[in-house]
């Protein structure tokens, strides 16, 4: 059985669908890219699974029990967590509150949540800046701050999107290290959305193409960057700055 199995989903926006009769099997363990051009439905997809907004079709399963119509806090006891196109650190909170926000709960003590918060940091590069301000990272350690505030929810299912977005090569390929770590060592399955195709493609095992709400190819990366359909979509519309 899949870890997740999205079936016929479906997203209207008013006259825009959005997310077109979506079916994909994500494996436990494996890192699953998602391909698209600008407005493909990729972060309604994330929505969706997410319990951010309500699909008007459709069925999602963890582990055969049904996500759907759940609040997103539920959503995240069951073990899937996500990180936001932009980034959305908790202002006025410095680095390790915001990361002991993620993992906090009734039975949890703060020295606990404390401990947690601090490996959590180490784990994603940012020991040391405990006490900064949230706010005065640099764009690439909050995205780093945004992971390791999903990580402190203990999920599964780890769902990024864009996470190299606005940041520098020597940063991307760091921060690929860290996904890759994520995945190796820790056992997370990941659900990733990217532009940046080059590093993108060296990180996913595979890849699920949208175009226009609807999944349009899927496979491994060497069989999607020669899908004609594929290139269509997305090299033919890709805005300049979000090329590879
Ligand atoms: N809450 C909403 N209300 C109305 N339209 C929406 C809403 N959210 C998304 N859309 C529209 O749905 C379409 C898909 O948007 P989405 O953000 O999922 O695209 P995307 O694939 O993530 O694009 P990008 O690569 O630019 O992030 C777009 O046309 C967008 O304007
Ligand atoms: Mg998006």
């Amino acid at each position: 059985m899949s870890l997740l199995s999205v079936k016929n989903l479906d997203k209207r926006f008013g006259g825009l669908h959005a997310v077109k009769d979506v079916s994909i099997e994500v494996e436990a363990g494996e890192i699953l890219g998602i391909l698209g051009p600008n407005g493909a439905g990729k972060t309604t997809l994330y929505n969706l699974l997410t319990g951010f907004i309500r699909p008007d079709n459709g069925q999602v399963l963890l582990d055969g029990q049904p996500l759907l119509g759940m609040a997103p806090h539920k959503v995240v006891g069951l073990g899937v967590a996500r990180t936001f196109q932009l980034c959305r650190p908790f202002v006025g909170l410095t680095v390790l509150e915001n990361v002991m926000v993620g993992s906090y709960g009734p039975r949890v003590h703060t020295s606990d949540l404390r401990a947690r918060a601090m490996q959590l940091l180490a784990q994603v590069g940012l020991a040391g800046k405990e006490d900064s301000p949230s706010e005065l990272l640099s764009y690439g350690d909050q995205r780093r701050l945004e992971i390791a505030r999903a990580l402190a929810t203990e999920p599964r299912l780890l769902l990024l999107d864009e996470p190299f977005a606005g940041l520098g090569s020597a940063e991307i390929e760091s921060l690929s290290e860290l996904i890759r770590d994520l995945h190796r060592n820790k056992g997370l399955t990941i659900l990733l959305i990217e532009h940046k195709l080059r590093e993108f493609m060296q990180l996913v095992s595979r890849v699920v193409a949208i175009d226009f709400g609807q999944v349009i190819a899927t496979g491994v990366p060497q069989e999607i960057v020669k899908n004609p359909k594929v290139i269509e979509a997305y090299i033919g519309k890709q805005e300049p700055e979000h090329a590879a």
